[in-house]
C-alpha cells in the first residue's frame, strides 16, 4: 500500500543535509542525560552526554559519542575505562557544570554534586539513577566524534525516581 505523502518539507535524497536542519530534527529526540567520567594519569575528567545507547545485553555493552574537541577527549582513550552516570531530576546543576556551563574545567567540575569512587575506581555520582562501570573495548573516530564502546563490568542501581531528560534544547523531568 502507498504511504501517504508527508505535508512537511523534506530534503531531497542525494543532496547533503544541512547541519542546522539535522540538529533541529535531533532536538526533537527525547534523550536521557548522563555524565561520563574517567580517571587517568591526568586525574578525573567528565562531560555531560545525551549520545548514549545500549549495544547489547550479551555481554552488556554500550556506546557513548564523544566530541573530539572536548578537552578531556584524549583522557578517555588513554584511561581505557569510563563510568556512565544516569542523572536524576534534581541533578540538573551537575549536567550544566559537566556540560561546560560556568566554565568549570577538569577536576573543578567535581565540586558540583556528590562524588565517590566506584567499582573500577571511577568517579560515580551519589544518587544517580544508575551507573554503568565500563571497560573501553573499542574507540572509533566517526566524523567529529569518537564512538566509545564500553563493556559493562558492573552496574550500580540507585533509587528508581524521576529522571533528567533533554528535549528542545532544554531540560525536563520524566
Ligand atoms: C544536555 C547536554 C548533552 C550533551 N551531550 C553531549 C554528547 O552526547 N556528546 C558530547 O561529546 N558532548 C555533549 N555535550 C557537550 C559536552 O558536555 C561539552 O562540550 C563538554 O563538557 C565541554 O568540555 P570542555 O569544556 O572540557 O571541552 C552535551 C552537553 C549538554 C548540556
Amino acid at each position: 500500500m502507498d504511504q501517504p505523502k508527508a505535508p512537511e518539507a523534506h530534503h531531497d535524497a542525494g543532496h547533503a543535509v544541512e547541519a542546522g536542519l539535522y540538529r533541529e530534527a535531533m532536538s526533537r529526540l527525547v534523550a536521557a542525560v548522563h555524565v561520563i567520567t574517567t580517571h587517568g594519569a591526568e586525574g578525573r575528567a567528565g562531560f555531560t552526554a545525551t549520545a548514549v545507547a545500549s549495544v547489547s545485553d550479551s555481554p552488556p555493552t554500550l556506546l557513548v559519542c564523544l566530541n573530539r574537541r572536548i578537552r578531556s577527549a584524549p583522557a578517555f582513550r588513554h584511561a581505557g575505562r569510563f563510568a556512565v552516570n544516569m542523572l536524576a531530576a534534581e541533578q540538573q546543576a551537575v549536567a550544566e557544570a559537566f556540560g561546560g556551563r560556568g566554565g568549570l574545567e577538569g577536576e573543578q567540575r567535581f565540586g558540583v554534586g556528590q562524588w565517590h569512587e566506584g567499582a573500577l575506581g571511577l568517579p560515580c555520582l551519589t544518587g544517580a539513577v544508575a551507573v554503568f562501570h565500563c571497560r573501553l573495548v573499542e574507540a572509533r573516530t566517526i566524523a567529529t566524534h569518537d564512538v566509545l564502546v564500553g563493556r559493562v563490568e558492573a552496574v550500580t542501581l540507585g533509587p528508581d525516581r524521576a529522571k533528567l531528560a533533554y528535549l528542545g534544547r532544554g531540560f525536563l523531568t520524566v
